[in-house]
């Protein structure tokens, strides 16, 4: 009588204790996301049909050298997400807007085991033994003052463009602009990579001409050279062949219409 109850008993808290045994439970995941962007850290029982009673995330922090349970002392969670709503087993847990301190050690625990996650955080750097880039442009038409991180898909913590006028004061143009003189004629060209900072300019004119500078931190800038060149002579032949603007862009790779003026498109000296 009493022994298989006893038995009943037992399989009954085995059940309960191992609801989840985690996959890859010896393993450590190496993960690596970038600055602004999302890493997922994969955790899931290796059976998904299993039930999890109870489990935490962890994130061991060097600095202060303990293991901190992320839903609990973190001031993050609006950038945490978990899946097991929708699928119990799934315990992996999704960091987003990475920060350069979400980088370490994770590791998510249920009742009996746990696994590891290394979160590696690639931030933005510049290039800074890149020299001075020398930048010429057209009054009138736009050029692009190249700047990135060496990470393409990393977006800088922070930016600004400024730019100095030969002989002025320096002034802060991107993100705030300092003076009118620029309004609607800036972009930023990270559609497509969040880490490409180059900006663009339309419609320049002669006072554009001066020292740009790209900053991602107090130490991280590049320094860029801009020369505007007037283009009265080709204006004038555009009007006096009366040129649609799309053909003008047309004729503008080719030598022969401008009189003999090579003229070229903006491009980046070194
Ligand atoms: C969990 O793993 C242990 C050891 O590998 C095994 O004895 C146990 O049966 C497993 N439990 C479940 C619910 O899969
Ligand atoms: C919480 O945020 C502050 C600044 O907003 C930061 O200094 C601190 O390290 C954060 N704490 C944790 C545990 O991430
Ligand atoms: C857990 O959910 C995430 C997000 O939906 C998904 O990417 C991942 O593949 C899932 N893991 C498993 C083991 O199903
Ligand atoms: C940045 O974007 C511009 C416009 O899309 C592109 O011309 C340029 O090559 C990009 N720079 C880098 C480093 O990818
Ligand atoms: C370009 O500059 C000229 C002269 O400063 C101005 O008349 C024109 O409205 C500007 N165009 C744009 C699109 O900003």
């Amino acid at each position: 009588m009493r022994f298989p109850f006893c038995f009943c008993l037992f399989l009954s808290m085995l059940h309960f204790s191992d609801g989840c045994n985690l996959s890859d439970h010896s393993e450590l995941t190496k993960v690596t996301g970038y600055t602004g962007g999302s890493v997922l850290l994969p955790c899931s029982c290796a059976d998904l049909q299993s039930t999890v009673k109870t489990f935490t995330w962890k994130h061991y922090y060097n600095r202060e050298d303990q293991w901190n349970e992320v839903f609990q002392d973190d001031n993050r969670t609006d950038r945490l997400k978990l899946f097991n709503q929708n699928s119990p087993a799934n315990l992996s847990l999704l960091i987003s807007d990475l920060r350069k301190e979400d980088e370490g050690e994770y590791s998510c625990y249920t009742s009996q085991t746990y696994t590891y996650v290394r979160v590696t955080i690639k931030g933005c750097d510049l290039d800074k033994n890149k020299p001075t880039a020398k930048v010429k442009g057209y009054s009138g038409e736009s050029v692009v003052l190249p700047c990135s991180c060496t990470e393409l898909q990393a977006k800088p913590e922070q930016l600004t463009w400024t730019f100095t006028a030969p002989n002025k004061n320096s002034e802060e143009i991107y993100p705030y602009e300092q003076s009118e003189r620029v309004t609607g004629r800036l972009r930023l060209l990270n559609e497509i990579s969040p880490g490409n900072l180059s900006l663009q300019i339309s419609n320049l004119t002669k006072e554009d001409q001066g020292e740009y500078r790209c900053s991602v931190s107090s130490q991280q800038h590049i320094n860029i050279r801009l020369r505007v060149q007037e283009e009265l002579y080709f204006q004038s032949i555009c009007l006096s062949t009366n040129k649609p603007a799309k053909n003008r862009e047309e004729s503008s790779t080719t030598t022969q219409h401008t009189g003999g003026i090579r003229r070229k498109q903006p491009q980046i000296l070194h």
